[in-house]
């Protein structure tokens, strides 16, 4: 009787994720498969980004509805003690009805970021922004702000960073060789030698002098010292940018280094570990996935040296079918980091999954490997 009492209830702890009192609790992480709130819904916060804050973490990240990668919600937030039950706490930053918002229903929000201001003690949220009805022209970050940290957040403004500021590591070489030739460079077939090498010496940076450079595919990193970073896709997403945040985190300094020129990065997260600087970024092919690439640096604003595929195993060549979005630093564990990403579904974007695996350090160096489930 005891033997059958102990197996009945040995089987029916695995038949976990399980409901205790109603409310749903999950065990363990399970990549790619549903993952279920308090309510019992599968998580909708894709793109999304992770703050903790006294103690519980809050989770940002796009609403994503059943036909449309379009935001018709806004910036979802929830909030989880464990990492594993997450608690929906609603719409964080809602998109507006008034058609002249920059954020009208039906615009593209993606990639929302969310960092804590110990100074002004508002919560600063970052988002790459596409205006309504124009695709994916306007590459523009958005910044809103709230003093609590599941919102309301109050959007400010979106814009292209830094206009008529220049990179920091802009050689005056290379700033010569573009001016001289501007018109001929800017009529070069794309994707030939002669045009990639204009890219590299900042063809489109120099475009894009007056209205400020693109920001796409974006994140913040706020480093030890409490200075901000703004970190996103840029020149027709040939090459990233990394720009210095004002002391509020709500706008741009004009200090700002170009990464990887011409190499095509998106999605990047960062994280910093015994002073060294990692980033994991993806390559630029949409919703399908594509290999991961690790780039390291001693100091933020570079240089940044390119490294192979952090991701082992089968599936790493695609990213398990997912796409990065942030690094996840565990609170209280030293060592311990989080590789987010999302395996996005374009024809049906709500049920889009979430890669959630441990990063290892093999030598010294980031490694991701598959589980299919694991536990914190
Ligand atoms: C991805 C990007 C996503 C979204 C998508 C649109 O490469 O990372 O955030 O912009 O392209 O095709």
């Amino acid at each position: 009787m005891r033997t059958t009492l102990t197996i009945a209830l040995f089987l029916l702890s695995a038949l976990l994720p399980v409901q205790i009192a109603g409310k749903h609790v999950n065990d363990s992480f399970r990549p790619g498969a549903l993952w279920l709130d308090d309510s019992g819904r599968h998580i909708n916060a894709h793109g999304g980004g992770i703050i903790n804050y006294k103690g519980t973490y809050y989770w940002f990240g796009e609403h994503k509805a059943d036909t449309t990668s379009s935001a018709m919600v806004g910036v979802t937030c929830y909030s989880s003690k464990n990492l594993l039950d997450w608690k929906n706490c609603g719409v964080a930053l809602s998109v507006s009805d008034d058609p002249n918002s920059d954020i009208v229903r039906g615009c593209i929000l993606e990639r929302p970021k969310v960092v804590y201001n110990a100074k002004t003690r508002k919560f600063v949220m970052w988002f790459h922004l596409e205006l309504k009805g124009h695709d994916y022209s306007a590459a523009r970050y958005g910044v809103a702000i709230s003093d609590k940290v599941e919102g309301p957040y109050r959007y400010l403004r979106s814009g292209r960073v830094n206009p008529g500021r220049y990179p920091l590591n802009y050689s005056k070489a290379d700033s010569a060789a573009v001016c001289s030739q501007y018109d001929e460079l800017m009529s070069l077939k794309w994707w030939t030698p002669a045009w990639n090498d204009a890219i590299v010496k900042g063809l489109f940076m120099k475009r894009d002098m007056e209205s400020g450079q693109m920001a796409r595919d974006q994140t913040v990193y706020i480093d030890d010292d409490g200075k901000a970073y703004h970190i996103y896709s840029s020149e027709d997403n040939m090459t990233l940018q990394i720009a210095e945040l004002s002391d509020d985190y709500t706008a741009h300094t004009g200090r700002y280094v170009r990464v990887a020129a011409s190499k095509m990065n998106e999605a990047p997260a960062i994280f910093k570990k015994d002073g060294t600087y990692w980033m994991i970024t993806s390559g630029c092919t949409g919703w399908a996935p594509n290999e991961a690439r690790m780039f390291t640096a001693k100091n933020i604003m570079g240089p940044w040296t390119q490294l192979p595929n952090p991701c082992t195993g089968p599936k790493s060549a695609t990213t398990f079918g997912g796409q990065g979005t942030f690094v996840l630093k565990v609170k209280g564990k030293k060592d311990q980091f989080i590789f987010m990403a999302d395996i996005w579904r374009p024809n049906h974007p709500s049920d889009a999954r979430y890669i959630w695996l441990p990063i290892d350090f093999k030598n010294g160096i980031p490694v991701i490997q598959w589980r299919d489930e694991w536990r914190p």
